[in-house]
């Protein structure tokens, strides 16, 4: 099984998270910031480009072993993991990755316009941030290290795929 991916997400993020869920009046405004601002993908963001990102998101929870997304589906929002812990699965519904909190999953349908590479499965009660597609890709053109941040993980992944299939990552 690989290692969980987790980035530090503060207990007021996670907290966060657990509050807008069950009170969905909270889903608006600078709470939301607060729990954006946590998350390292967002870290170099501008108080006020946080802020716009943030008023774009909602929180969805899942049910333990609720599919999140699905592979072949069109891709409508990108997710980072507030609580919980979610598994990326292929062919063959085996495990590629563990997701925890402060991971993120689904950038890549939004980045090249195909159906969703794997299905991403709640592996218990789960929360996460959800940011849709057109904010998504307009948070992208504007913000550069974001950007980059996305290319990093994508180049990990091409090189652990590789790894696995008993291949090199150079030509
Ligand atoms: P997307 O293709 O939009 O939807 C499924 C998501 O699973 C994908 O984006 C990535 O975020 C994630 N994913 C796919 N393959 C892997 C992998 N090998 N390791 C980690 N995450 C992955």
């Amino acid at each position: 099984m690989p290692a969980i991916a987790r980035t530090a997400l503060t207990r007021k993020a996670r907290a966060a998270g657990r509050t807008v869920v069950g009170a969905p009046a909270l889903q608006a405004g600078h709470l939301w910031a607060e729990v954006l601002a946590e998350v390292p993908l967002f870290a170099g963001m501008s108080v006020r480009q946080v802020r716009r990102i943030a008023r774009l998101c909602s929180a969805a929870r899942f049910d333990a072993h609720a599919p999140i997304v699905e592979a072949g589906d069109a891709g409508e929002a990108f997710y980072v993991v507030l609580t919980g812990q979610a598994e990326v699965r292929r062919r063959r519904k085996r495990p590629v990755a563990e997701l925890g909190p402060g991971a993120y999953f689904g950038e890549m349908a939004l980045i090249d316009g195909a159906p969703r590479s794997a299905t991403v499965v709640a592996t218990r009660e789960t929360v996460c941030l959800v940011v849709p597609r057109r904010p998504f890709a307009k948070l992208l053109k504007e913000e550069p290290a974001i950007s980059f941040a996305l290319l990093r993980t994508l180049a990990a992944r091409v090189r652990e795929l590789e790894a696995s299939q008993g291949g090199t990552s150079e030509p």
